[in-house]
């Protein structure tokens, strides 16, 4: 009898603590700040620390963080740094939004989704192309194959690795421009001061930026290089559209 009665009282606080969780998780979970630093960590030892690096030190971490899943999808180092080579700080940027999905896509679900299907990016308004060929079980978004599924998985993260990097196509950069163009100027550091340029700098500041690519053997970060008044950078354009990608290196 005496056994009987606390096992009933015991279930009933299992139900109790269940009810207290349900009630106090708030409706609109994020995704825990933890859970990204390991799916970062795992990055850096799988030789992806320059995509890893450029989420930590820019504004896209915060979009990351409050988003309630998310997907990445990551191009190899030498990728990246060719990238870095070729664009500006604003299409560097804009093409890393490009490879993160507000959505935690698991390479299953993204198989299943329909051919043809739009996915949508951290980059505003610009979503993925996603395309399955009837030869494979392949997926490619925007041309671009998921080539390593299943890099990371958690509660709240997917993590894959991209054949290549997305190109930031012509008709895309020159809509972030406009944007760009129409929205005041948004300065992290206070050290920095503003100047007709900084309209190009929504994220990150610049010493980010110094202290993202101070270890590497690349250029000075070309800061401030384009000047507001000149038309987007053209070769960067056509290498975005071409195969000049998979020339680089
Ligand atoms: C998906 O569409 C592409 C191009 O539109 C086509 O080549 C491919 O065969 C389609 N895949 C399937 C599974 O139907």
């Amino acid at each position: 009898m005496a056994s009987n009665s606390s096992v009933y009282h015991h279930t009933s606080f299992v139900l109790f603590v269940a009810l207290i969780l349900c009630l106090s998780s708030p409706s609109v979970a994020a995704v825990p700040s933890e859970e990204l630093e390991i799916a970062i960590s795992l990055l850096r030892v799988r030789g992806r620390a320059l995509f890893a690096n450029a989420i930590t030190t820019s504004d896209i971490l915060f979009d990351l963080l409050s988003a309630e899943s998310l997907t990445l999808l990551v191009p190899t180092d030498a990728m990246l740094f060719d990238l870095d080579m070729r664009y500006s700080l604003p299409m560097y940027i804009s093409t890393l939004r490009l490879h993160a999905l507000p959505l935690r896509l698991t390479i299953s679900e993204l198989r299943s989704l329909p051919n043809a299907s739009s996915v949508p990016t951290f980059l505003p308004s610009h979503s993925l192309l996603l395309t399955k060929p009837s030869s494979s079980d392949s997926v490619y978004l925007d041309g671009v194959e998921v080539y390593l599924p299943r890099l990371f998985y958690d509660r709240h993260i997917a993590v894959h690795g991209l054949a290549n990097i997305l190109p930031l196509s012509r008709s895309r950069w020159t809509d972030i421009e406009n944007r760009a163009f129409a929205l005041p100027p948004i300065v992290d550091s206070p050290a920095y001061s503003p100047s007709p340029r900084s309209t190009w700098w929504i994220s990150p500041s610049p010493e980010d930026y110094i202290e993202f690519f101070g270890s590497t053997p690349a250029e000075p970060p070309r800061i401030g290089e384009v000047p507001v008044s000149q038309p987007p950078l053209e070769e960067d354009l056509i290498v975005g559209d071409g195969d000049s990608w998979i020339n680089g290196f």
